[in-house]
């Protein structure tokens, strides 16, 4: 009965895991190589990473996959796809719902929009890019308060997280980073 139970849980859970995007779906034909790389990694290592995920000031989408101590173990470059951007879009919305869900916007000065606003990388010389820049304020209570949460090990989907061990969603297990100052917003999303 048991093991039953067990065998009909892990089926679940890959089915939802054939349901939902990969980054290879995401991305232009060409870039699907790379991309099946890194979606392989992700799943392998997915307890010990973090994904990292945003604009550059070139325009194209970096993708990381890091660790939880920031380096980063895989990553590409890629063209903008509506696909992929709707992606970032909605993982940006859910990482901002989180902040003020959990109290926590008032310890930056991010809106949706300077969130939206983040690009990766070196700005372009001789241009302002102070807009683009998101400030989050050194905020020792809250980050108390994220560590008592993560030290627990258990985040739902969309809790902050700070790797995929942390989320125990089925289906929802992806840490999700999209940028920013406040390193501790990284949220547990579909995948
Ligand atoms: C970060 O963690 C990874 C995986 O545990 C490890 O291989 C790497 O050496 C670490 N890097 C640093 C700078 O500690």
């Amino acid at each position: 009965m048991h093991s039953t139970l067990v065998s009909t849980f892990l089926l679940f859970i890959s089915l939802l895991s054939l349901i939902s995007a990969k980054y290879a779906d995401l991305v232009s034909p060409t870039e699907q190589p790379l991309a099946t790389e890194i979606d392989s990694f992700a799943v392998e290592h997915h307890a010990e990473v973090y994904h990292f995920i945003a604009k550059t000031y070139e325009d194209n989408i970096i993708i990381q996959i890091r660790y939880e101590n920031d380096t980063v173990a895989i990553e590409g470059y890629f063209t903008e796809t509506p696909a992929l951007l709707e992606d970032l879009e909605g993982v940006q919305k859910n990482i901002y719902a989180a902040t003020v869900q959990a109290g926590l916007d008032g310890y930056s000065e991010q809106s949706l929009e300077t969130l939206q606003s983040y690009r990766y990388g070196t700005p372009p010389e001789g241009e302002n890019h102070e807009e683009k820049r998101v400030l989050c304020r050194p905020c020792r209570e809250c980050l108390r308060d994220l560590n008592n949460h993560l030290e627990k090990k258990t985040s739902r989907c969309g809790q902050f997280c700070s790797v995929g061990a942390n989320c125990i969603t089925p289906g929802c297990q992806r840490c999700y980073y999209t940028g920013g100052e406040c390193r501790w917003q990284k949220s547990c999303q579909i995948w």
